[in-house]
C-alpha cells in the first residue's frame, strides 16, 4: 500500500482530518483535507466534526486547535517544528506595560506561544490583525511578539498607540530592499506580493500585503500575469495550482521555513498509526489562553 493510501485508511479508520499550513510541502497540501492560513485553519478546527486532527504546520497551530477543542485529539506530524518568532516576547514585560498604561490591550499574533496568549488580550493573524486591532476601545496597544507585523499595523491603524515589540520570523526578516530592487529589476513588468513579517524596507516597496491567503487571493483575481513573492515558498503551490496562466517568482533563493518543511507523509502515517506526539494542554493554561482566541473569532467576523 503507497503512504498516500495508507494516509486515507487510517484517516477514516479513525474519524480523523487532515490540517495544512500552506507552508508545508507540496505533497502534503495535496492529501490535506484543509488547506490555508492560520486564521482559517484555527476556524476549521472549531468546525470540523472529526475525533482527531492531524496538525501538519508548527506547534502553536496544533496547540492553538487544542486549546480551542479540549474534547478533540491534535496530533503534530513533527513534534519538534517549532515558530522561532512565537517565543520571541516576555511575560515580565508583558506585565510591565500593563503596569504601565492603565488602559493597555495585549494583541498577541497567534505566531505565539500558550504562555505568550494566556498574558495577552486578543489574538490576531495576519489575515484579520488591522480589523481587530481597529476594533478595540483601547488607545494603548502592547502588539507581540512580531516588530514588523507590529509595524504594518500601527501603519494601518494610525489613532492607536502601538507600541512594539522586537520579535521578527527569521525566514521573512530576512528579505531586504536590495533584494527587492533586483528581484524588480530581472521582471519590470511583475506585481510584488509580500507576507507582512518582513521588514519595513520591503513592505514599502510592496504592491499588495497580506496574509499567505491574501497574497493568493490577490494574485488569483489581478490581471497582471506576473508576480514576485515575499512570502515562504510553500504558497507557490497553491498560487500555481490556481492560476496556472500565471508566472509566479521567488524573492529570494531561500525564503524556506525549515520547521514546515520536516513534515512529511510519513510522518503523518506515523502519527495517524501510532498515535504519536499528541497535543496536551494543562486545563488551567487551556482557560487562560482561550479568551484571546476566542475573543478574536468572534471579533474577526
Ligand atoms: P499566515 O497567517 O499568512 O498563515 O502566516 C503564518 C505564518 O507563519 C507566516 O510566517
Ligand atoms: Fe514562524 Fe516564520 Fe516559520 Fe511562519 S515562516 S512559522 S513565522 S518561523
Amino acid at each position: 500500500m503507497s503512504v498516500v493510501d495508507e494516509i486515507q485508511t487510517l484517516k477514516r479508520e479513525k474519524n480523523a482530518v487532515i490540517l495544512a499550513h500552506y507552508y508545508v510541502n507540496d505533497e502534503v497540501q495535496e492529501i490535506a483535507d484543509y488547506i490555508g492560513d492560520s486564521f482559517y485553519l484555527s476556524r476549521v478546527a472549531t468546525e470540523t466534526n472529526a475525533e482527531q486532527i492531524v496538525f501538519a504546520g508548527v506547534s502553536f497551530m496544533g496547540e492553538s486547535a487544542k486549546i480551542l477543542n479540549p474534547e478533540k485529539r491534535v496530533f503534530m506530524p513533527d513534534a519538534s517544528a517549532d515558530c522561532a518568532m512565537a517565543h520571541m516576547a516576555d511575560v515580565k514585560k508583558i506585565e510591565q506595560m500593563k503596569q504601565d498604561y492603565e488602559d493597555l490591550a495585549v494583541v498577541c499574533y497567534i505566531n505565539s506561544t500558550a504562555e505568550l496568549k494566556m498574558h495577552s488580550d486578543v489574538c490576531v493573524t495576519s489575515a484579520n490583525a488591522v480589523k481587530i486591532v481597529k476594533s478595540l476601545p483601547n488607545k494603548n496597544i502592547f502588539f507581540i511578539p512580531d516588530g514588523n507585523l507590529g509595524w504594518y499595523v500601527k501603519e494601518q491603524v494610525p489613532e492607536k498607540n502601538i507600541i512594539l515589540n522586537e520579535g521578527y520570523c527569521p525566514v521573512h526578516a530576512a528579505m531586504t530592499a536590495e533584494q527587492v530592487k533586483t528581484a524588480k529589476a530581472a521582471h519590470p513588468g511583475a506585481e510584488f506580493l509580500v507576507h507582512p513579517e518582513c521588514k519595513k524596507e520591503v513592505l514599502t516597496e510592496a504592491d499588495y500585503i497580506g496574509s499567505t491567503s491574501g497574497i493568493i487571493a490577490y494574485a488569483t483575481k489581478s490581471e497582471k500575469k506576473e508576480f514576485i513573492v515575499g512570502t515562504e515558498n510553500g504558497v507557490f503551490y497553491e498560487l500555481k495550482r490556481e492560476n496556472p496562466d500565471k508566472q509566479f517568482y521567488t524573492l529570494t533563493d531561500h525564503q524556506v521555513c525549515s520547521d514546515m518543511k520536516t513534515i512529511t507523509l510519513e510522518k503523518i502515517a506515523n502519527v495517524l498509526k501510532n498515535e504519536e506526539n499528541e497535543v496536551f494542554v494543562s486545563d488551567e493554561v487551556r482557560k487562560k489562553a482561550m479568551l484571546p482566541l476566542e475573543r478574536m473569532l468572534a471579533l474577526a467576523k
